[in-house]
């Protein structure tokens, strides 16, 4: 069984991702995690994500092992991955990771569950059940400060919503596997929801389809 769930910057896909793997023993990949790998890899090598001959290199020779780097969230590499992401050969070379990962399952889980922007259109078009996130900027922007705040990290409520809206527009409009609702994705979008309603939500849904 195979599960997408894409959106947004900061729509809870990772939370309902992690939430629905556990709950239904499936294996889950954050596909995000592997733009801001490359990232990561540029900026600790004082290279501009912008350099595009360095941002394919450092693609097509990821360490991989920068997946378990602590500071993949900050802002400077969140802003980061959007701007690598929408490379067509970033995205090339890190498709064979994301396929294989969703192929190749531990013989005692039944499933997978990927979150990022296009992994129920390109990477797994074939998924047995794709979900799509998308809440009003303002409500996450208000989230991650939060977050931010809960962690003692000081913010700024409207940098936040601003980058995040930069990141959505070039996420969406970039030539290569944009953002889209995949075809036959169930669209969340109501903010009102919490966690454990979308996550009940979702799981239902989950059922009915593979019935
Ligand atoms: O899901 P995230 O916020 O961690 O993703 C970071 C960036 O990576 C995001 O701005 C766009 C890019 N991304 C992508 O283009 N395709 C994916 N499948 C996942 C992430």
């Amino acid at each position: 069984m195979i599960i997408t769930i894409d959106g947004t910057a900061g729509s809870g896909k990772g939370t309902l991702a992690k939430s629905i793997a556990k709950e239904l023993n499936c294996v889950y990949l954050d596909t995000g995690l592997l733009y801001r790998a490359v990232a990561k890899s540029l900026l600790q090598n004082n290279i501009d994500p912008k350099n595009q001959e360095q941002a394919i290199k450092h693609a097509q020779n990821l360490d991989y092992s920068l997946l378990e780097s602590k500071d993949l969230r900050t802002e400077e590499v969140s802003n980061g991955a959007s701007i690598v992401a929408s490379i067509g050969e970033v995205r090339t070379a890190l498709l064979e990771y994301q396929r294989n990962f969703s192929k190749n399952l531990p013989k005692d889980r039944t499933g997978v569950v990927l979150d990022g922007r296009d992994t129920g259109s390109v990477v797994c078009p074939d998924a047995d059940v794709k979900f799509f996130i998308d809440i009003p900027v303002e409500t996450r922007a208000r989230r991650r400060v939060e977050q931010y705040t809960e962690n003692n990290i000081q913010t700024n409520y409207d940098e936040i919503l601003q980058t995040m809206k930069e990141r959505d527009a070039r996420d969406a409009s970039r030539d290569v596997a944009p953002m889209i609702a995949p075809k036959n994705a169930l669209i969340l979008k109501d903010p009102t929801l919490t966690i454990e309603e979308t996550k009940n939500l979702a799981l239902n849904h989950i059922k009915t389809t593979m019935q």
